[in-house]
């Protein structure tokens, strides 16, 4: 008979508030059971909003004492392999936030740890799980674009550095900037729409600019003014593609342009497409005329659909579709995205077939 699944939540910061503990507590088939942070009273705190007992400081205590079926992972990226890893040994699925991991290596652990259980693992890409981008990985899929040859992605924020000084400037920590702060969301939509290809050399460009400016921080992120700033603020760079299709990309936490903007855009050879603050058009042409087409969407309901999609991939044996193979993948892009920005020249790939054997 079937039982409702054991949930808890590891790293009960801003994203696990925003995110990942509204978002389980509005699907069906959970029962949120424990919550764990290593600052206990920010666990307490959440815990008590949500009506959870049970507050652990420890993850590896609560996964040995709660007999839970999922986790999330909301700490710090360069916990994830480890946590990652240790509950998936122990029988637990696993909902990990964006990054999968400070680089491809520690990714791969997890998903060789992933393959080992027979578990799941989810990445916390809740950009694929717009309403919006449901129906352009649909739109894409049933040929309307015909083949996608030319894309961009970028995310540029004017006042958007999250947490200056403390973990998240702190490359030991995060892996790294913006790139792997917000390039994982937006460079991931577009590769994710253009069918994850191949990639095969990439040129990359990351700069600090910001360190020593201390306006910019993004609102709702504490900051630590003596904290370590040796990331950077702005990626900029080119991505080709095997068979010739290319992908440009641009992200940024302090930029100075009029406002925050993301986007993606796609040119394809039967039509096109971009998805600009959330907002999607598609272009297209009916009877030898150009027209603009702008799809009724309804009211967006991202947070739920990822988090409904992962548990009924649990109930039902089902891929996600945000799964690790496609952590890695990404993982393999910015490595190579960073080795290229230092040593300032574009540096081949190689096929993503490579990087998941
Ligand atoms: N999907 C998204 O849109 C999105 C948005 C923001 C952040 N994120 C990701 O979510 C993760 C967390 O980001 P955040 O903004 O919530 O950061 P945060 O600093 O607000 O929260 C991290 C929490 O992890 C806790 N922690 C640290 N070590 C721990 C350990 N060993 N065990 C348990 N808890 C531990 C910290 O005390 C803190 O409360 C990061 O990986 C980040 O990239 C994703």
């Amino acid at each position: 008979m079937f039982r409702n699944l054991r949930y808890g939540l590891i790293g009960a910061g801003r994203n696990a508030e925003r995110k990942h503990i509204s978002g389980y507590s509005n699907v069906p088939n959970i029962e949120i059971v424990s919550i764990c942070d290593v600052n206990k009273e920010k666990a307490k705190k959440v815990g008590s909003e949500y009506g959870i007992e049970n507050v652990y400081d420890d993850y590896v205590e609560m996964i040995r004492k709660e007999n839970l079926d999922i986790v999330s992972i909301c700490t710090p990226n360069s916990l994830h392999a480890e946590i990652a890893i240790f509950a998936l040994m122990n029988g637990v699925n696993v909902h990990c936030e964006k990054p999968l991991a400070i680089n491809a290596k520690e990714a791969k652990r997890i998903l060789d740890a992933k393959n080992k259980s027979g578990k799941k693992v989810m990445v916390g890409l809740n950009n694929r799980f717009t309403n919006e981008a449901v129906f352009l990985k649909d739109y894409i899929d049933k040929g309307f674009l015909g083949e996608i040859y030319q894309a961009k992605a970028g995310w540029i924020r004017r006042s958007g550095i999250p947490g200056r000084g403390t973990w998240f400037t702190n490359k030991e920590l995060s892996g790294g900037g913006v790139m792997i702060d917000l390039g994982v969301h937006y460079l991931d939509l577009v590769l994710y729409l253009m069918g994850m290809p191949d990639p095969s050399y990439i040129m990359g460009s990351a700069v600090t600019n910001y360190d020593k400016t201390l306006s910019r921080d993004r609102p709702g992120y504490s900051r630590s003014i003596n904290g370590i700033y040796n990331v950077e603020d702005s990626a900029v760079g080119f991505l080709n593609l095997m068979g010739g299709r290319t992908v440009s990309f641009e992200f940024s936490w302090a930029a100075n342009i009029a406002e925050e903007k993301t986007f993606v855009e796609l040119i394809g050879t039967k039509g096109g497409a971009s998805l600009i603050n959330g907002s999607l058009q598609i272009y297209s042409e009916i009877n030898g005329t150009c027209v603009d087409i702008s799809p009724k969407i309804d009211k967006n309901t991202f947070y739920k659909n990822e988090f409904e999609h992962f548990v009924n991939c649990i109930i039902f044996n089902e891929e996600p579709i945000a799964p690790a193979e496609h952590g890695v993948y990404m993982m393999d892009i910015v490595d190579h995205f960073y080795d290229s920005a230092k040593k300032k020249e574009p540096l081949f790939i190689g096929s993503c077939s490579q990087v998941l054997n």
